[in-house]
């Protein structure tokens, strides 16, 4: 299995000011890795480093060996590597399946494959991107990125904001796409016991730094090292 993402020492945030200080990370083919944390420890901003939309101070970003922290962001969507972004960023004035076609390049994932995996869409297919509820835009967002058959898939909390039959939708459309694939998928989520039940692995994030990482299961094990880590009493 190819490594996908090599992250060494990574320091990275907004202009001047540093908001991922010194993390590092790997990601294998067919791996799905879940980043999780309080609000704003820096997962958004760890996920926009990878695409290159934030200021890489030092450290190293290596996708499939190569060095990319000075590839612009859209060589790094077509080199493989796919965002659904936290706010979702629908075209508004497209319709669903535009939103679809402008993202799609060669690859297994068409327009018919995401309408089969959300069949939803395929009944909205007509739809402005702005005529859409909150649970279909995700869909459409996820659709986008899938629609660029990424080697890497990167999910800024998919899950947010939607009602739980919503996500349960969600969640089986993400179990079905991970079925005979090779993607490595980094799910940020704040939903952390359905993160990991849906990942492998996990890295608990910290002011921009890791707290915590290991498999997994084990933080499904122990929910009181859950609760503390990311502080679920307190909030
Ligand atoms: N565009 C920006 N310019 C400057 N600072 C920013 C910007 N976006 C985020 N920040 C700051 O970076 C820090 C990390 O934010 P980030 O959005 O990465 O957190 P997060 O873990 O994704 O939080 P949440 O769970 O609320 O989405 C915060 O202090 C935030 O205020
Ligand atoms: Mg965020």
């Amino acid at each position: 299995m190819a490594e996908l993402l090599k992250v060494n020492d990574l320091h990275a945030g907004y202009g001047e000011t540093v908001v991922i200080e010194g993390l590092s990370l790997s990601l294998q083919e067919g791996e799905a890795l879940s980043i999780l944390g309080r609000n704003g420890v820096g997962k958004s901003t760890l996920l926009n480093t990878l695409m290159g939309l934030t200021t890489q101070h030092s450290g190293t970003l290596q996708y499939l060996g190569k060095d990319i922290g000075k590839v612009p962001s859209h060589e790094r969507a077509t080199s493989g590597l796919g965002l659904v972004p936290q706010e979702r960023e629908i075209f508004p004035s497209l319709t669903v399946h535009e939103n679809l076609r402008v993202a799609q390049q060669p690859g297994e994932w068409d327009a018919a494959r995401i309408y089969e995996l959300f069949p939803r869409l395929a009944e909205r297919r007509r739809n402005m991107g702005n005529q859409l509820s909150g649970g279909e835009q995700q869909m459409l967002a996820i659709g986008r990125a899938l629609i660029g058959n990424p080697r890497v898939l990167l999910l800024d909390e998919p899950f947010e904001g939607l009602a739980p039959i919503i996500v349960d939708g969600l969640v089986d459309a993400f179990r079905k796409l991970r079925q005979n694939s090779r993607m490595g998928i980094i799910l940020v989520e704040q939903h952390a016991e359905l993160a990991l039940e849906l990942t492998e692995r996990a890295i608990v994030l910290d002011r921009g730094m890791i707290r915590w990482e290991g498999p997994s299961r084990h933080l499904l094990r122990e929910p009181d090292q859950l609760a503390e880590l990311i502080g679920l009493g307190a909030e």
